[in-house]
């Protein structure tokens, strides 16, 4: 198959190639119908579990869409990838390392226990705990201004301007105790900078922007180009930033599915329970794909089927 011709020569294959492998990884998973919708936003359970949608960028800026690439959702944990990136360039390294951490928690994303077992410390930025305490550095300034370096910053890595869906929004703000009680928690471990409902309310904002598998590759591509956005040209953040968020995703970006997902794709890459994940391939591109069956970690079924094809097929896999 063409799969096992591709060996990793440190390039990607030609535009044909690409396009038809592209193509190829779609096919193959367009039917699986393992994994459920989720539903604990309400507004989330609206999504029909067939959509699909897969899109390659190169880091040189061309781009490969198959299915519902065009499709929008709403960007979810998949906000934490960049978010933590804009923190991570105005903070620094150690800073961040220091307010949040690295590593992983080896439990559920929204894990409350996982705060109380390590003294405070929401872990990292990729579960929910870390995600809030990230936005919540965002500190010293109006919390609409918060906001819109948020929303600025999100659409900068994808090249054109974000929106929110206000249903998701409205829906998850009416439904997300859980969330505010990982708010209150961290607050009374003096690990939130600003008020929690305040906090709370920009990180729903930033999970309920829209998106596409096409917006998910360029924001990824931007990564895999060191910080600068292959469509705009816009130096969006620093080399060193890139570094430190791919280390970030790679390590908790599938949350207690980290170490399998390194081991089998071999790519950082982080997840969004609307149904995108965004895998980035330093130097190469990224691959964006939707598709809301999700397995139990919250991590889409065919999305990952996806990536882990495209990761061996295009030798975009680092490990
Ligand atoms: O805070 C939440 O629960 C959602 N806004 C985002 C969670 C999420 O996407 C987890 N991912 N797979």
């Amino acid at each position: 198959s063409v799969v096992d011709q591709q060996v990793s020569t440190g390039q990607l294959p030609t535009w044909e190639e690409v396009e038809e492998l592209t193509a190829l990884a779609y096919a193959e998973y367009r039917d699986l119908d393992e994994g459920e919708v989720a539903d604990y936003i309400p507004a989330l359970a609206h999504a029909s579990p067939d959509w699909f949608g897969v899109s390659v960028a190169e880091v040189h800026g061309r781009i490969h869409d198959v299915g519902e690439a065009r499709h929008p959702f709403s960007i979810q944990s998949v906000s934490k990838a960049f978010v933590f990136a804009l923190v991570c360039e105005e903070f620094g390294h150690d800073v961040v390392r220091e307010r949040i951490g690295a590593n992983n928690t080896g439990l559920s994303f929204n894990s409350v226990i996982a705060i109380e077992l390590n003294e405070g410390s929401p872990m990292n930025p990729m579960v929910n705990a870390g995600a809030i305490a990230t936005t919540g550095m965002l500190a010293g300034i109006s919390h609409e201004r918060q906001w819109s370096r948020i929303r600025e910053g999100l659409s900068a890595f994808a090249g054109r301007e974000l929106e929110v869906d206000a249903e998701v929004y409205a829906s998850e703000m009416a439904s997300n105790q859980r969330n505010q009680a990982i708010a209150y928690l961290l607050q009374s471990y003096g690990r939130l900078n600003r008020d929690p409902h305040e906090t709370l309310d920009v990180y729903t904002r930033q999970c309920s922007l829209l998106v596409t598998g096409h917006d998910l590759a360029i924001m990824g591509s931007t990564l895999a180009n060191g910080g600068v956005n292959p469509i705009t040209g816009e130096r969006v953040v620093s080399p060193d930033t890139t570094r430190d968020t791919l280390s970030m995703l790679a390590g908790n970006g599938m949350y207690e599915r980290s170490g399998e997902w390194l081991f089998e794709i071999g790519l950082p890459a982080k997840s969004g329970v609307a149904g995108g994940i965004v895998a980035v391939s330093p130097g190469k591109g990224a691959v964006g794909t939707f598709s809301p069956r999700l397995d139990r970690a919250g991590n889409s079924v065919r999305g990952q089927r996806a990536i882990a094809y495209l990761s061996r097929a295009l030798g975009l896999n680092l490990f």
